[in-house]
Parts: C-alpha cells; structure tokens; sequence
C-alpha cells in the first residue's frame, strides 16, 4: 500500500506521516510549498504521476475567525481542494481518507452528535468542510470522513502551546467555558487513522480522544500539568467576541468507533500528558 499525505507540515499531516513510517508504509507528502491543492490540473497531474493507494488528506485552510472575512479563500482551500483530490483519486483508482470537523454541526442541545446527524454549520469554515464531505461523498464510495476536534500537538499553532505561552507571561487569563468538546492529541488520531485504511470499513467516523471539557477546563489542566500558577478565569463565549461563533456543544459520539470494531482513543488527559513530555513543557 501506498499512501499519499496532503498538509504534512501541518499538526496532523506530520503525526500521520510519522506513524506512517513507524509502521513503514511507503508514503509521499505534500505541504501547500510543493503542491496548492486548490490548483486541479496540479493536483490531478500530481496524483496520477504518483499513483497512490490512499489519499489522506489532512491539508485545510483551519483559521476559522479569518475566514469569515475571506470566505471564498476557505471555500477554495478546504471544499476546492477535496473535490480536485477526490477527482484524481477517482481518475487512478485511490481510496480517499478526509478530516473534517465538529464545526459541522449548530451546537445544539448536550447530547453528542451522531455521525448522521444533521449538518448545520455556524461559521465560513463549517459550511467548508461540509462541501468538502459532500464533494468526497458524491464523487468517491471507496472514502473514509473523520470529524475530529480541538486538535493539540507539539507542533504548530494549537491551545495548548498558546497556553503555555500565555501561563508563563500572566498571572491570570479569561477562557471560554461555555463551548464543551473533546481535546485530540494529533498523533492518537494518526495511530486510528493509519488502523482505519488498513480496512474497507468505508463511511462517516467521529474520532477524538475519550472525555468532555470546557476550553477553560483544558486550559486549568495544561496549567496543572505544566506546573504554572496562572488562574484561568471562565468567561461565557458572549463576552468573549470573536470574528467566528462557535458551536457550545461539540461533543462527537463514538458509536462509529464501537460499531465498527474500532478502539476507542485514550483520555485527553493521558493524551495532554505525552503532549507536554513531548514539548518538554513542564515548570
Ligand atoms: N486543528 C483543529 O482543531 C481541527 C479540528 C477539527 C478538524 N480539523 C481538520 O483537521 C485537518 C488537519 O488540521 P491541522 O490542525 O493539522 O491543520 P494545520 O496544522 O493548520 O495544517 C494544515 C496544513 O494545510 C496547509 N494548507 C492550507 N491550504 C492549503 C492548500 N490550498 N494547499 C495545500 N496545503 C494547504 C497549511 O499550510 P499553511 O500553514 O501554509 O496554511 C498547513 O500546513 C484539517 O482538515 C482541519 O480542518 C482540525
């Protein structure tokens, strides 16, 4: 099996083409340097010179406030670039693996979101991955779509190392704590990921690491963990402006997961905890 990776020098792309390795699956990446997904004769060239076996694609436009004001660059870069991708692979034969979001959903209600529920974004880059799904989905019947959430890693711009960052510098931080979902370390997801393709288990999966949490809840536990003294202040996201409103509740069920034989991911406590070993962040 080969395997193609887009947005490997992303959070996931880079755990995923690391996991990749580790189990030595032959793969070729692609970051937005080499190859700009939202380019479809580059994308369908690129995919048929390197006849992958699955494409997974891990690159998005993921500034969600910026993208209320430049809707069309998010529409391109998440939506645009899937159906270029889901194009080729259908043009060389490729199974198609797609991350999307709980920003797919309105937020509604404390119940967690079934893969089927109804799809009913708040913001630009919501309504993005929901053409993404659909485009994958019309085109592909060999392709896997896996909502994740509140992605952390070592790597890149995430809450946790902006936590740190900001636990070092204050004695104290305003958090949102109206918003509940689930913190994902970005290589538990890459571990599931690479299980996934390895099967025809084809469809819609909710994956993130196991437990609920308020961002102010992550926020006091990445201090705890790390030793720092700064108190997180919990603020409701209505005073709390940002360009983007947010879903309040994102909690992803995981009857995908146990239907269909798959392990559940560890805590995001446990996943915080090699997360921060990792960055070497503790006090
Ligand atoms: N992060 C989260 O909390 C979260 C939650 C749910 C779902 N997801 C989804 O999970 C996937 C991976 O997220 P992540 O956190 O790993 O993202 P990330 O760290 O922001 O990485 C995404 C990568 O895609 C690249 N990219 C953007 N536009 C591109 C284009 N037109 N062509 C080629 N590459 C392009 C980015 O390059 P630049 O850095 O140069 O823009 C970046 O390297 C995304 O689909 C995201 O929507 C993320």
């Amino acid at each position: 099996m080969k395997c193609l990776v887009t947005g490997a020098k992303g959070q996931l792309g880079r755990a995923l083409t690391e996991e990749l390795g580790r189990r030595g699956i032959p793969t070729v990446t692609t970051d937005i340097e080499s190859l700009n997904l939202t380019d479809a004769e580059a994308v369908e060239a690129f995919v048929v010179a390197e006849k992958p076996d699955v494409i997974l694609h891990c690159a998005g436009y993921t500034a969600v406030d910026k993208a209320e004001s430049e809707p069309e660059v998010c529409i391109a870069a998440n939506a645009g670039a899937s159906l270029n991708l889901a194009r080729a692979a259908l043009c060389t034969g490729a199974a198609m693996l797609l991350v999307s979001s709980d920003y797919v959903f309105s937020g509604e209600g404390d119940m967690p979101w079934e893969t089927e529920d109804r799809r009913e974004p708040l913001n630009v880059y919501g309504v993005s991955k929901v053409q993404a799904e659909e485009a994958v989905r019309s085109l592909l019947t060999r392709c896997w779509v896996v909502r994740t959430s509140w992605m952390f890693s070592a790597h890149g711009h995430n809450f946790v190392r902006t936590m740190l960052r900001l636990g070092r510098e204050r004695h104290e931080t305003p958090v949102v704590c109206d918003q509940i979902g689930s913190p994902t370390y970005a290589p538990d997801l890459a571990a599931f990921l690479c299980d996934l393709i390895q099967t025809q288990r084809y469809g819609f999966y909710h994956a993130t690491n196991e437990g609920f949490c308020s961002w102010a809840e992550f926020a006091q536990r990445i201090f705890d963990e790390a030793g720092l003294s700064c108190s997180v202040v919990p603020v409701p996201s209505a005073v709390y402006p940002a360009a983007a409103r947010r879903p309040l509740n994102s909690r992803l069920s995981k009857a995908s997961l146990d239907r269909n034989g798959f392990a559940r991911l560890p805590s995001w406590q446990d996943g915080l905890k090699r997360c921060l070993e990792e960055i070497g962040g503790r006090a």
